[in-house]
């Protein structure tokens, strides 16, 4: 669906049509040998219309001169990298993302030798990732489209000192770049094309990745006793799914690690019905678990060495005369007992039996649970961090320093006895909701009652998974977060050496 470019990489040499790009510093200098291979006049051009233009090298900036006077190509451009702190912790993906934002012809080339910057083969790839990222639209509903919507078939080349070992990196990288388009499409697909059964259709379709998937339909739910997310789902005329992923690219013997996302594929709220104004965007409630399966996709694409289990819990919320009603208390798979007061508050109850499935079946080294979950959550943190809740040190800052590292950040959030007792119900052994109060740690409060001592994460990612500020890789309603953070965090934590 997406668009893309095609990518090729080459070594330093003649540039002669398309759009040229090349990188300076403050000093408006480029890297010595590029002045070289632009000759002195270039190198003066740039000055000039650097001062026209105002354009004074900072990072995150880029200026174009088009048809530029004694170069053959059509434009070029130039683009910023600011001073030694900036080129230290250059974002090399949001920087390959800028520049897919400048071309606009058939071919482009960048010469990937940046003043004062080390641009290793990682890096190259990492760019080459951003530029894909950023040419993404979601358009497959579109019957008119506008000439300025066909992206297809443009060719950027990047030329670098290693052209094998940057292809390499960046065939690395390819199997993430596909699991963050897949996880912007589920998430942007309507939610009348996509029902929990559609939804589990694709989760299944990762098999000829090699992933292993078994759907959970609703006697197999029954059977194991799973009233929670069936609760939610009695209302809707689409049955509910649990899809189980696995990828085995570990050794025998190790425990998994495990994912869980909330595949809510429309929230109306239930009988505790929503508000009309900007209800279409709870087709997106289903994020976390579009997350899942675009993280399977790049760990699977990527031959992972380690075991990895995802799970997603599919249904559709919606009042009905078979609805739940607040008052309703349903038993968990886990045998706990949870009051409904706001059927609105669903996610928690179809993550409590899937959490427990998990931690149940799989005794995983940890679970990590990804769910745009609570409204609240945008209330402390708006739309820039997803929030982290967790029961394990280590795991929690793990997180923090992967999302620092890849831009796809999160901010801890308490967890403890407070919260707890904050859900107590007159009736059961707990409510489903607290009020407005910590509305995003009694969530979690919950969620903790299930996962049974397990390492585990919560992401709260309400805020980030759609609608979220756009960036130089995303200028989309869906971001696809949190692919790009768990496949790291998998990287450098858990995989077999
Ligand atoms: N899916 C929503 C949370 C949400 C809101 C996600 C806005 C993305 C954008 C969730 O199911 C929900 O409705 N939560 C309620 C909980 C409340 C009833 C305790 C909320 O946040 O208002
Ligand atoms: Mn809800
Ligand atoms: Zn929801």
């Amino acid at each position: 669906m997406a668009d893309s470019f095609k990518i090729d990489f080459q070594a330093h040499g003649k540039v002669e049509s398309g759009d040229l790009i090349v990188f300076v510093g403050e000093n408006l200098k480029p890297a010595d040998a590029v002045g070289k291979q632009l000759g002195r006049k270039a190198v003066d051009l740039i000055a000039r219309a650097a001062a026209a233009e105002s354009f004074k090298g900072k990072a995150k900036s880029a200026m174009s001169i088009v048809v530029p006077e004694g170069l053959p190509v059509d434009r070029l451009i130039v683009v910023g990298t600011g001073g030694e702190k900036d080129g230290k912790d250059m974002d090399f993906v949001q920087l390959g993302g800028l520049i897919a934002g400048k071309v606009n012809g058939k071919l482009a080339t960048a010469i990937l030798d940046l003043p004062g910057v080390e641009v290793t083969p990682d890096a190259v790839a990492d760019m080459a990732l951003g530029a894909q990222l950023r040419r993404y639209s979601f358009d497959r509903y579109k019957t008119k489209k506008k000439d300025e919507d066909d992206k297809s078939g443009g060719r950027l080349v990047f030329r670098v000192a290693d052209p094998a070992a940057a292809k390499k990196a960046y065939k690395a990288r390819e199997g993430v770049q596909q699991g963050v388009i897949l996880a912007r499409d589920l998430v942007n697909e309507p939610p009348n094309v996509l029902g929990p059964e559609e939804f589990a259709a694709r989760a299944q379709s990762l098999t000829k990745l090699g992933v292993e998937v078994e759907i959970l339909d609703d006697k197999a739910m029954k059977k194991l006793g799973m009233g929670a997310l069936l609760g939610v789902a009695q209302g809707s005329v689409r049955p509910g799914r649990v899809a189980i992923m696995r990828w085995n690219g570990g050794r025998a013997n190790d425990k998994p690690i495990a994912f869980v996302g909330k595949g809510v594929v429309f929230d109306t709220g239930g009988i505790s019905i929503k508000p009309g104004a900007g209800m279409e965007d709870m087709k997106g409630d289903m994020a976390g678990a579009a997350c899942v399966v675009g993280l399977m996709h790049a760990l699977a694409s990527r031959k992972a060495k380690a075991n990895v289990v995802g799970a997603i819990g599919l249904v559709e919320n919606m009042p009905d005369g078979n609805a739940q009603r607040p008052g309703d208390i349903v038993t968990t798979m886990s045998g706990q007992t949870i009051e409904i007061i706001n059927t609105d508050a669903e996610g928690r109850l179809v993550l409590a039996d899937v959490l427990w499935y998990v931690q149940d079946r799989f005794k995983p080294k940890f679970m990590i649970d990804l769910a745009t979950l609570t409204g609240a959550i945008m209330v402390a943190l708006a739309q820039e961090y997803a929030g982290l809740f967790s029961n394990n040190d280590e795991l929690a800052e793990r997180l923090i320093a992967v999302g620092k590292a890849t831009g796809e950040r999160v901010w801890r959030m308490p967890l403890g006895p407070e919260f707890d007792k904050m859900i107590e119900s007159k009736f059961a052994d707990m409510k489903n909701s607290a009020g407005r109060f910590g509305g995003s740690s009694t969530a979690a409060a919950l969620l903790q009652r299930f996962v049974n001592d397990v390492p585990w994460a919560h992401l709260d990612i309400a805020g980030t998974a759609m609608g979220s500020p756009h960036n130089e890789i995303n200028k989309g309603w869906s971001s696809g977060w949190g692919v790009r953070l768990l496949d790291r965090l998998v990287r450098e934590h858990y995989e077999a050496r």
